[in-house]
């Protein structure tokens, strides 16, 4: 995509504001990221501390291209690198063995980094922008821009709304993937999957051969993943996940008392009692990834105590969507 011209010198402002050591609001297909040089150890400093995130939480390096890697990782097995040719730029992320020196801030001192190309036009035109500056930034480290273990920004709105105006924030929009990178863990010589995503584990076993392991298959010590934690994506109010004939009989129960209440649904529901926000879920999973985050903070703004959630099925398709609802539920 071509840029526009004011969009083009706004990616330039930005370029250069990283350049500086500042904090940026990034628009990627997946969320919005709060973003610094990654390898500006006290810029990346700054973003734990804005998030109020324990600093042995590793994150993201976002690259231009696969020809990046070599500035941090030391090596990519066969089955990593088939990974990136089917799906860079795009909404993946890699863990790969770090090289020494390469981003200790954003890694946390780990041996291992996560690298992420992404397929936003804004995000892959500030990166290219990063690399011609002199001196140039080669990697840009951006957790979700949302405060620790709350739900993740999919607008430049929701960015605003968690850190402030005086965040500089690149507005692309609304994200067309609307939850975070499926995560594949490519130090332990097979693919591990530790966050699902758009891109499935079906996806990936087409892409290398490889059905990819869960951490519990695994059962060995995974590097610790904050967006794995049980417990995140917490909205204000309280999740509960039932099926639709347990969301039906707790509607029936409820009587005419159901103001606080919001619904979120796929089955049709009959008898729903006075007051109760009821908000149909897309069909397909891909539709619902998109407007996830946004549903849970609208049911925020409209005051909900409770949001009752259809659980998804029990497809590869939708392991994302019910990943992140499994845990929004699990915090409280
Ligand atoms: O879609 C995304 O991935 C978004 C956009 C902004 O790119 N970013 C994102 O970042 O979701 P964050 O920090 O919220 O989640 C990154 C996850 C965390 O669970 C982190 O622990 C894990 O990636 N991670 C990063 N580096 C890792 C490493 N070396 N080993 C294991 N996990 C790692
Ligand atoms: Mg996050």
């Amino acid at each position: 995509m071509i840029l526009d011209g004011q969009l083009q010198a706004s990616v330039q402002a930005a370029a250069a504001a990283l350049q500086r050591g500042e904090l940026l609001g990034l628009p990627t297909e997946t969320v919005y990221g709060l973003a610094a040089d990654s390898d500006n150890d006290a810029a990346v400093a700054q973003i734990f501390t804005a998030k109020g995130r324990p600093a042995n939480h590793p994150l993201i390096v976002h690259v231009a291209d696969s020809d990046a890697i070599t500035r941090y990782a030391k090596e990519v097995p066969v089955f990593a690198q088939q990974l990136i040719d089917a799906f860079w730029p795009g909404p993946l992320t890699l863990i790969l063995p770090r090289l020494p020196d390469a981003a200790k801030a954003s890694t946390g001192g780990q041996d291992s980094v996560g690298l992420r190309c992404p397929a936003h036009p804004v995000a892959h035109a500030l990166l290219k922008a990063c690399q011609q500056l002199n001196p140039p930034v080669w990697g840009i480290s951006a957790p979700s821009a949302n405060k620790f273990g709350r739900v993740s920004p999919t607008t430049a709105q929701h960015v605003a709304a968690e850190f402030g105006d005086e965040l500089l924030v690149l507005d692309g929009g609304a994200c067309e993937v609307g939850i975070e990178s499926t995560i594949v863990d490519c130090t332990r010589g097979v693919p591990v999957l530790l966050r699902p995503g758009a891109i499935t584990r079906d996806d990936i076993e087409r892409a290398c051969g490889q059905r990819p392991l869960s951490k519990e298959e695994l059962q060995a010590n995974t590097p610790r993943a904050s967006g794995t934690l049980l417990a995140h994506y917490a909205p204000n109010a309280k999740v509960r996940l039932m099926d639709a004939k347990q969301l039906q009989a707790a509607l029936d129960m409820l009587g005419t008392d159901g103001k606080n209440i919001a619904v979120y649904h796929r089955s049709p529901l009959s008898n729903a009692s006075q007051g109760v926000h009821l908000r149909p879920m897309p069909q397909q999973a891909l539709g619902a990834a998109h407007e996830l985050f946004g549903a849970l903070r609208d049911f925020d703004a409209i005051g909900a105590q409770l949001i009752w959630i259809e659980t998804p099925p029990d497809t590869a398709d939708w392991e994302g969507v019910r990943d992140r609802l499994q845990r929004a539920a699990a915090a409280g």
